[in-house]
């Protein structure tokens, strides 16, 4: 079955088509930071017109990519939510259109279940049941994940996502928007120790975050310091530190507590390269595995879209032909019968 995915729900347009025999045909994604980053952060009516400006042209591309024409897909999916509504709509409403017109069968996609999923599009692929750590700009969230629509959320944010403490700490630096990757670029030339940032809620039980505070800390921090150029990839450094350790030890807390051998992480946050060494630390201690996606598929791609829908749609799942999106859409609704993850083919893109 060839799935045509759409992603519109933010600012990145992601287009690709996953073969279920043959894997990922073709992907691409259009990132619209250029048009935000004059206002410090995503400006929906802005995101929704440039959808639709891109994403049909981004259609035929790749399809052209993957030798294909329209009458080659045998199934649509689009992010049906959470996100933005407008940006959604444009997706959903070319993705609706498309598969009625092609009389082929058409699914919304979840848009975190995509990205713990994502994952998937790698080899070895995790095992089930495993613990997810979905770490992007609008979500943070632990989830014990014991099938493919079997998620019970451990623990998420009371304030601010992850990545959004990223990106509002990069602006205070002065770093170009979205800067959670420029941020992290820049603690790389910063000194270890010359600050200490506090590690918000590692003492409370549970597995809830809250980064606001943080946030705020690193905005006396900064401003403590102007006019020091100098201190700027140390405090970098100093918040990136305190992040990683927040993230490791409710990690940590979470593997204890659930006793899962496997690690998933996801979203563009997983992008972090100290995370990624920290947690890697952790689980050779503990004799867990840990996964995460290639860069490229931590941030918002179609893929991702495409890979959900062709495993639901090939479980038998459909769609009427009514839009509906959902800007918020708690993951535990979704549910899925059984399903062989482990037919699905390696990636080949
Ligand atoms: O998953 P994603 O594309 O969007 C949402 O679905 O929310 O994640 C984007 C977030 C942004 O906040 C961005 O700054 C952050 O991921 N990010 C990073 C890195 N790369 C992207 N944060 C820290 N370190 C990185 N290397
Ligand atoms: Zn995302």
């Amino acid at each position: 079955m060839n799935v045509l995915g759409i992603e519109t729900s933010c600012d990145e347009t992601g287009i690709a088509i996953y073969d279920s025999d043959a894997g990922l045909l073709a992907h691409v994604v259009y990132s619209q930071t250029a048009i935000h980053a004059p206002f410090g952060g995503v400006v929906p009516e802005l995101a929704s017109r440039d959808h639709v400006k891109c994403t049909l042209p981004l259609i035929m591309q790749v399809l052209k990519e993957a030798d294909m024409t329209l009458r080659d897909l045998s199934g649509i999916a689009y992010t049906k939510g959470p996100g933005l509504v407008g940006a959604l709509l444009v997706g959903a409403m070319l993705g609706r259109t498309l598969g009625f017109a092609l009389n082929i069968p058409t699914i919304g996609v979840h848009h975190l279940e995509a990205h713990l999923l994502s994952p998937f599009l790698e080899d070895p692929k995790p095992s089930f049941p495993f613990l997810a750590g979905l770490f992007s700009g609008g979500h943070t969230l632990l989830i014990k994940v014991t099938g493919v629509g079997a998620y019970e959320v451990l623990g998420e944010t009371l304030d601010d996502a992850v990545g959004e403490a990223f990106d509002k700490t990069a602006k205070l630096l002065g770093l170009p928007y979205p800067g959670g990757a420029e941020l992290a670029a820049l603690a790389r030339r910063g000194q270890i120790n010359r600050f200490y940032f506090p590690r918000p809620m590692i003492k409370k039980p549970g597995f809830d975050f809250s980064f606001s505070g943080l946030k705020t800390y690193a905005s006396h921090v900064i401003f403590n310091h102007l006019g020091d150029d100098l201190a700027k990839a140390d405090i970098a450094r100093a918040f990136e530190e305190a992040v990683v350790e927040t993230l490791v030890v409710k990690c940590k807390r979470a593997l204890k507590e659930t006793g899962y051998q496997h690690l998933v992480i996801a979203g563009g946050v997983s992008a972090n390269l100290s995370l990624r060494a920290a947690l890697m630390h952790i689980c050779e201690q503990k004799g867990v595995s840990l996964y995460f996606p290639r860069t490229e598929w931590c941030t918002d791609n179609g893929a991702m879209i495409a890979y959900v829908g062709a495993l639901r749609l090939l479980a038998g799942e459909r769609e009427d032909l009514s839009v509906v999106v959902r800007a918020r859409w708690p993951l535990e609704e979704l549910r899925l019968g059984v399903c062989n993850l482990r037919s699905f083919p390696a990636n080949n893109a």
